[in-house]
C-alpha cells in the first residue's frame, strides 16, 4: 500500500514538473496516473525531459523513506546535470557543506545531499541512485538533530532501497569512524562558527563498488560502499549527478528551513553553501567544477540556490512557505 502510494506520488510529481517544463507554467499537483501512464508517456522522445525532472522530484518523493502520502508540500532547490545522453558518463562528485540544527515536528523534513543517478532504460522501475547527505528527519530517528544519511534504489524507489542500514545494502568499512543515520553531534549556532561535512560518492575503478566518503571539518574518510551488484545501470557508471536541497512537509504544517534558514538572496544571515565542489573521473582524480549547472527550484520565493561560481553555490530559505 505505501508502495503504491508513494510510485503514484513520485509520478504524479514528475508529470507535474515535467508540464512545469515543457509549458512554464505551474499545474495542478494532484495530477494522479497510473505506471502504464507514465511509460506510455515516456515512450515517444519525452524519455529524457522526464528523468531531468524525475530525477529531483523522485529524490523528493524518496526523501521520508516511507508512505508521504499527506506529505504534500514539497519544495527543492538542486543543480543537476543534464542525464540520459550518450556521453553523460560520471564516476562521482563531492561537495562540502554546512550543517545547522532545527526544530522540526515529526512530518517535517529538511535534507541536504549530492546524488549520483542512471536512468535506466527510460522507465521509472529502472532507474538507479545513491543519495549521501544531512537531514533532519523527526519521522525517521525520533529527534530533531541533523543525521548523516545514504539512500539508494535500483528500481525509482519502488521495491528496493533505504535509508542507512535499514535494509541490506550498504557495506560498512572496518575502521570506519561514522555510519549511515548516525547523528552529527556539533550543530552550527547564529554565534558559533559553521561546522561542515565534506560528502563524496565515487565508482572504485578496480572493484566498480560505489564507495561513500565522510569527513567533519575536515577531508573525508571512507565509511563503505554499495556494492556494484546491487544495482543494474549504476553497476556501469551513473549518468547524472544533482546536488541541493528540499523539504517536506505535511500539508497541515508549516514547511521547515532549508540549510541555515536564510535565503541566498535574502540579506538577513547567512545562507548555506556548497564549496569545493568536485567531479570525479573514472580514474578517481577529481577536479573543481567550472562550469554552471542547471537549476531545478519548486518556487524562489520560498528557496533558491545561486549559480555554481568558483565551485560553490548559495542555497537555502526559510521555513514557513506557501505555494
Ligand atoms: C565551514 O565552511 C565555511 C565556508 O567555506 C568556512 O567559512 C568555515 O570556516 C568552515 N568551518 C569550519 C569549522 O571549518
Amino acid at each position: 500500500m505505501f508502495r503504491l502510494t508513494l510510485l503514484r506520488r513520485a509520478i504524479a510529481l514528475c508529470l507535474f514538473f515535467h508540464a512545469i517544463e515543457i509549458r512554464g507554467i505551474q499545474l495542478s499537483s494532484t495530477t494522479q496516473e497510473e505506471p502504464t501512464s507514465f511509460a506510455q508517456a515516456s515512450a515517444y522522445g519525452q524519455v529524457k525531459q522526464n528523468y531531468i525532472s524525475m530525477k529531483s522530484t523522485i529524490i523528493v518523493a524518496a526523501a521520508s523513506g516511507q508512505d508521504s502520502g499527506s506529505w504534500d508540500q514539497t519544495y527543492f532547490a538542486v543543480h543537476e546535470t543534464s542525464s540520459g545522453g550518450p556521453n553523460d558518463n560520471y564516476y562521482g562528485l563531492q561537495a562540502t557543506t554546512g550543517v545547522y540544527g532545527h526544530k522540526l515536528k515529526p512530518r517535517q523534513l529538511t535534507s541536504t545531499f549530492i546524488t549520483v543517478t542512471h536512468s535506466g532504460d527510460g522507465v521509472k522501475s529502472s532507474f538507479n541512485a545513491i543519495q549521501v547527505g544531512w537531514h533532519i528527519h523527526p519521522e525517521n530517528y525520533g529527534d530533531s538533530r541533523p543525521h548523516f544519511y545514504t539512500y539508494w534504489t535500483r528500481d525509482g524507489y519502488d521495491a528496493t532501497g533505504c535509508f542507512n542500514m535499514n535494509c541490506p545494502g550498504f557495506i560498512r568499512a572496518s575502521g570506519s569512524l561514522v555510519a549511515p543515520g548516525d547523528v552529527i553531534k556539533s550543530n552550527s549556532g547564529v554565534h558559533e562558527p559553521v561546522q561542515n561535512v565534506t560528502l563524496k560518492v565515487l565508482k572504485d575503478k578496480t572493484s566498480g563498488d560505489w564507495w561513500v566518503y565522510y569527513g567533519f571539518n575536515g577531508n573525508p574518510t571512507g565509511v563503505g560502499y554499495f556494492p556494484r551488484s546491487l544495482f543494474t545501470y549504476l553497476a556501469q557508471k551513473a549518468n547524472g549527478m544533482a546536488f541541493g536541497a528540499f523539504v517536506i512537509a505535511d500539508k497541515t504544517l508549516p514547511t521547515p528551513p532549508m540549510g541555515s534558514g536564510a535565503h541566498p538572496n535574502g540579506g538577513q544571515g547567512r545562507a548555506a553553501s556548497f564549496t569545493n565542489l568536485r567531479f570525479i573521473d573514472q580514474d578517481g582524480r577529481s577536479n573543481p567544477m567550472t562550469t554552471d549547472w542547471p537549476k531545478l527550484v519548486t518556487s524562489n520565493k520560498c528557496h533558491s540556490i545561486t549559480p555554481i561560481d568558483r565551485a560553490g553555490c548559495l542555497y537555502g530559505g526559510p521555513g514557513g512557505c506557501v505555494r
